[in-house]
């Protein structure tokens, strides 16, 4: 686990666009996993910016999204679906057919989440998973008791997700109290994954990720067993961390980490 420590959320944005352009670098044919909510948002909006100067490509690149509600229609304007399309996918050149999501109302559920790791698999799995957190440390709509090895699945949402995503209704009412959600396991076979946090409103959901037990009852503890998480953060995401000076001594050192590595060659 690599805890990134950058002055700002828009630093947080540009640490990951630079993760993702490097990768993207070395294969055209990205898999891509996305989240939804506030997070993201920067680096969706640069990722675009960087296309439209012809900087990459998503011409092969292939996306998954995380979740969706249940019930909502794939044009419903809440949807995760719309959320996507309105805030990255209908700005860049991917092609409809490598745009992978969550059906929020499938025929038959079971077989639906089944086929959609199939359909992972079949790409040879997500080679950049984006994350943001929940405050109660959930991942995807993994929340807290989520088995760690789950695989994609309907979720119940928590009453404290289903009031932090209340903002977009204006009928509140309509609130989904269900989604669909890739699992834990599924999210922990991402050959590597970016979690994104900002505000001090989640330094104790990253807190509890970096520094505390891994445990059920916070599902991103979790990427403390994975080679390659990286934990974006600001310095509010960050102010709980105990180790926050060793983090950023690691972070300064590793060009020179990379160029020792290499002379030893
Ligand atoms: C969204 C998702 C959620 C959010 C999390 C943080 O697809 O899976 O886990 O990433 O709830 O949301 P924001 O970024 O709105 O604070």
């Amino acid at each position: 686990m690599e805890v990134i420590i950058k002055q700002d959320y828009n630093h947080v944005c540009e640490e990951t666009v630079r993760l993702i352009y490097q990768a993207w670098k070395k294969k055209n044919n990205l898999v891509l996993g996305l989240a939804a909510g506030k997070t993201p948002l920067g680096v969706y909006k640069r990722l675009a910016e960087l296309q439209k100067k012809g900087e990459i490509d998503f011409s092969q690149v292939v996306t998954f999204s995380l979740d969706e509600y249940l019930g909502l229609k794939e044009n419903h304007p809440q949807s995760f679906a719309s959320y996507m399309e309105k805030n990255f996918l209908q700005h860049i050149n991917i092609k409809k057919e490598n745009i992978f999501r969550l059906n929020g109302t499938p025929e038959n559920i079971d077989d639906h989440c089944r086929e959609y790791e199939e359909r992972i698999k079949s790409f040879g799995g997500i080679d950049i998973q984006i994350l943001g957190i929940g405050k109660n440390g959930h991942i995807g709509f993994n929340e807290p008791s989520s088995s760690l090895s789950s695989r994609t699945r309907v979720k119940t949402l928590t009453q404290d997700t289903i009031a932090a995503n209340s903002r977009l209704f204006k009928n509140k009412k309509e609130v989904p109290r269900f989604c669909l959600t890739t699992g834990i396991g599924t999210i922990m076979e991402s050959k590597m994954i970016a979690l994104l946090a900002s505000g001090e409103g989640k330094s104790e959901a990253i807190y509890k990720t970096v520094e505390g037990p891994i445990t059920a009852s916070v599902p991103a503890s979790i990427l403390q067993l994975h080679p390659e998480a990286k934990i974006i953060i600001d310095q509010e995401a960050a102010s709980l961390l105990n180790e926050k000076e060793y983090y950023q001594w690691v972070y300064r050192n590793k060009e020179r980490v990379n160029e020792f590595l290499e002379k030893k060659k």
